[in-house]
């Protein structure tokens, strides 16, 4: 099974990202769990660029999602919303019509803010991937909150109860596709 992982964050030093690495390197035999590379590459989304031919960038985000059987997300809230660049990376998927697109695909997310912070982001995650007819995983849609004593100096998640939760995330939807 392949398991896409894709953060909202382009910060280098991005919690979030960092979570996604963590559980990728938490990955059972029998799962690969990689996380998407380009979202500080995509052109700004613009119908007109989105026919037959899409941008290099777009096809490659696209080809990522096709070749994964579920899609993990981690993102943070800006300003009361998803962040900008990657609302942009989900508009890019909704002229996806492949079959292997995010329709129907199963999906989750992990919010790690502090408990009660970032509603709005992931309130706006569930409708826009809803519009994408995702199936959205509800036992997959987690809040985790990760802070700081929770990491190591390079920012991967050491605690061991947080890395459990994570890998009960990354199984749950593993068990979607399967079932
Ligand atoms: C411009 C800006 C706006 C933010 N707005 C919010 C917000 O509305 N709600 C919130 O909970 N956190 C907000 N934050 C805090 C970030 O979500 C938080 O720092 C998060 O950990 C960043 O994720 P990252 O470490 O993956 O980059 C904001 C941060 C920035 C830089």
């Amino acid at each position: 099974v392949q398991v896409l992982l894709i953060s909202g964050s382009l910060r280098d030093e991005s919690s979030n990202s960092a979570t996604l690495r963590t559980v990728a390197s938490l990955a059972p035999a029998g799962v690969t769990a990689v996380v998407y590379p380009g979202l500080g590459f995509l052109p700004h989304f613009n119908p007109d660029l989105d026919g037959e031919l899409v941008p290099a960038e777009v096809d490659e985000l696209r080809a990522e999602i096709h070749a994964a059987d579920a899609v993990l997300f981690c993102i943070p809230e800006y300003a009361s919303a998803l962040p900008g660049s990657f609302k942009n990376l989900l508009e890019w998927c909704v002229g996806d019509a492949d079959p292997r697109s995010l329709y129907e695909k199963p999906v989750g997310w992990i919010n790690i803010a502090p408990l009660g912070r970032a509603g709005d982001a992931h309130a706006s995650l569930r409708i826009v991937l809803g519009y994408l007819h995702a199936n959205l995983v509800e036992g997959v849609i987690a809040a985790i909150p990760i802070g700081k004593v929770h990491r190591d100096d390079s920012g991967a998640i050491v605690d061991p109860g947080v890395r459990e939760q994570l890998l009960a995330c990354l199984t749950a939807l593993v068990d979607a596709v399967q079932s």
